[in-house]
């Protein structure tokens, strides 16, 4: 089994780092190879929205997302992390997001008619994780929502949207042990529920 984890803060080691980082620790667990990346070590442009991958599914923008929709294609799972950056998730995260429109197909006449190949050709599982640093959930906004609602539009269910608050120094999400374990349960969630799948495709392939 192999999760991918995707970091959206710049921040090398910081609390979206450290959050990722756990699930991935309770995805091996259950023995999944795990690699994370920062984002920032990317270089990413903007979607242009030129329509280019509508019939292939391929973006055709020459950039480093390029790797990234490999390493994608070749993963079972996803663990996608962002702070809060004024109440949304950061730029390089929204840049990355954007350039998933890819994996959506639109009815060539009805565009209220679409659905992801993952949707097609298998379901992907995913956990999200966001981060901010006030008490107050309403200061969070959209992060959260932002990265599970688009996860969700190109076939990734999330099995979990771990939303950590209260931590601003680097690492300071480390000493919240309740979040941490939380994090570390969402991880052996998600490498169990890709294990409940490849178990079903393999028993149940009369459906
Ligand atoms: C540009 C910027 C905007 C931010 N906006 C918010 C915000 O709207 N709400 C909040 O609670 N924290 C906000 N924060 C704080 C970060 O979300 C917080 O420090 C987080 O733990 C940083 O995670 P990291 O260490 O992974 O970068 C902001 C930080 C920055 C740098």
């Amino acid at each position: 089994m192999k999760v991918l984890a995707i970091v959206g803060s710049s921040r090398k080691n910081g609390n979206t780092a450290s959050l990722v980082e756990e699930v991935g620790k309770g995805t091996q667990e259950l023995n999944a190879d795990y690699e994370m990346l920062y984002l920032s070590d990317y270089s990413i442009s903007d979607c242009t929205g030129c329509e280019g991958c509508s019939k292939t599914g391929i973006c055709v923008i020459k950039d480093d997302m390029q790797k990234l929709y490999k390493k994608i294609n070749d993963s079972d799972a996803i663990i996608i992390g962002s702070p809060t950056y004024f109440y949304n998730v950061t730029g390089r995260m929204k840049n990355f997001l954007d350039r998933l429109y890819t994996y959506e197909i639109f009815d060539d006449d009805d565009r209220g008619v679409w659905l992801s190949y993952n949707e097609v050709f298998g379901l992907k599982y995913a956990v999200t994780v966001a981060i901010c640093e006030q008490e107050d959930i309403s200061e969070m906004g959209v992060t959260s929502e932002i990265l599970s609602k688009t996860l969700s539009a190109v076939g990734w269910r999330s099995v979990a949207n771990i939303k950590g608050l209260h931590a601003f120094k680097k690492g300071e999400a480390k000493i919240n042990d309740p979040l941490m374990n939380e994090c570390h349960q969402a991880g052996v969630k998600l490498a169990k529920t890709v294990f409940l799948a490849k178990k079903v495709k393999e028993n149940f392939n009369k459906y």
